[in-house]
């Protein structure tokens, strides 16, 4: 496989297991093809083309340093120039994949948090409540992330003449997609059957082993589960902690998050929400893997690093 080749089945991959249809998925860049359209000839040569075809801006192709067939990939859920020293070290590394935006994927991490917004409204939250609270927080994402050295990794990718490309929101969508069922089993009654149930996903059981499995962050293992929810899956980073109370008026009862600040918690438990956290870098690598199957399948050798638990669904 070449890297263009990877890369669009990471995005196809990402659209198929997003909540949203791919009509609705569809309407989100026909908007931006519509801001584009409007723009004079100096905004249309500074506007990034990648937005029109890509709803992921957070998953880039970074630096393509020789566009060669791809048959050994070093994977990591956070890479850094330690990461790709270690590719330069261990030698016959084709392409590095970062799981965390890098680059100019992570100056726009802040517009896939628009998807929170759907996926809110799939649960019953109103389109316009979860827009209205999402709208301030996707502000202060991009502001924070705004003094960052966004292009430190590449620079090294490029200094080394290694190729690189970070995949974000696609893999979070398949890890979401992966716990669907398990939120929709009617037999989990309580918040403790539901971490049990987790803990059979061979990624949170290996994350248990080392210390970072599953666990209850707001409610107690007795209580009922009511219905479940995948907010906090996917969509970029955290999103309103003003967002709770609505969303158990919309009769949400537990949410499954992969992180969660200590100011989210504390509003999750005020509006009576459970909360399990499934595990970051767990969650993480469960949705990664799903890619990565698909690269497994078609001859690439993967080798794990930074933090990913390979689990291979390949065979
Ligand atoms: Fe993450």
């Amino acid at each position: 496989m070449k890297i263009q080749e990877i890369f669009d089945s990471a995005i196809k991959m990402g659209r198929d297991a997003d909540f949203r249809s791919e009509e609705e998925i569809e309407t989100f860049l026909a908007k931006k093809k519509k801001r584009y359209e409007k723009l004079d000839e100096k905004g249309k040569a500074e506007f990034d083309k990648e937005e029109l075809n890509n709803p992921y801006l957070d998953s880039r192709i970074l630096h393509i340093a020789d566009d060669k067939e791809i048959k050994k990939v070093l994977v990591g859920v956070d890479i850094e120039s330690a990461e790709i020293l270690l590719a330069k070290e261990l030698g016959g590394i084709d392409l590095i994949i970062a799981h965390h935006p890098r680059g100019k994927g992570l100056a726009n991490l802040h517009d896939v948090m628009h998807l929170q917004c759907d996926i809110l409204n799939k649960y019953g939250v109103p389109i316009n409540v979860a827009e209205g609270l999402m709208k301030e927080r996707i502000s202060e994402v991009a502001r924070g992330i705004n003094a960052s050295n966004h292009e430190r990794a590449v620079d090294t990718a490029r200094l080394l003449g290694l190729n690189f490309i970070c995949v974000h929101t696609p893999c979070d969508n398949l890890a979401a997609n992966f716990l669907k069922p398990i939120v929709e089993d009617k037999a989990i009654e309580t918040v403790g059957d539901l971490v049990e149930r987790l803990n059979e996903v061979p990624e949170y059981k290996k994350a248990q082993e080392i210390g970072a499995g599953p666990k209850i962050f707001a409610g107690s293992p007795d209580n009922r589960v009511g219905r479940i929810t995948l907010t906090e899956i996917t969509g970029g980073t955290e999103g309103s902690p003003k967002l709770y109370e609505k969303m158990a008026q919309a009769g949400i009862g537990t949410v499954i998050s992969m992180h969660q600040s200590e100011e989210h918690r504390k509003e999750a438990e005020a509006a009576n929400i459970n909360v399990v956290i499934a595990g970051h870098i767990s969650s993480d690598s469960l949705g990664i893997n799903q890619f990565l199957d698909e690269l497994e399948k078609r001859g690439v050798e993967i080798v794990p690093c930074s933090g990913l638990i390979r689990v291979s669904r390949a065979k």
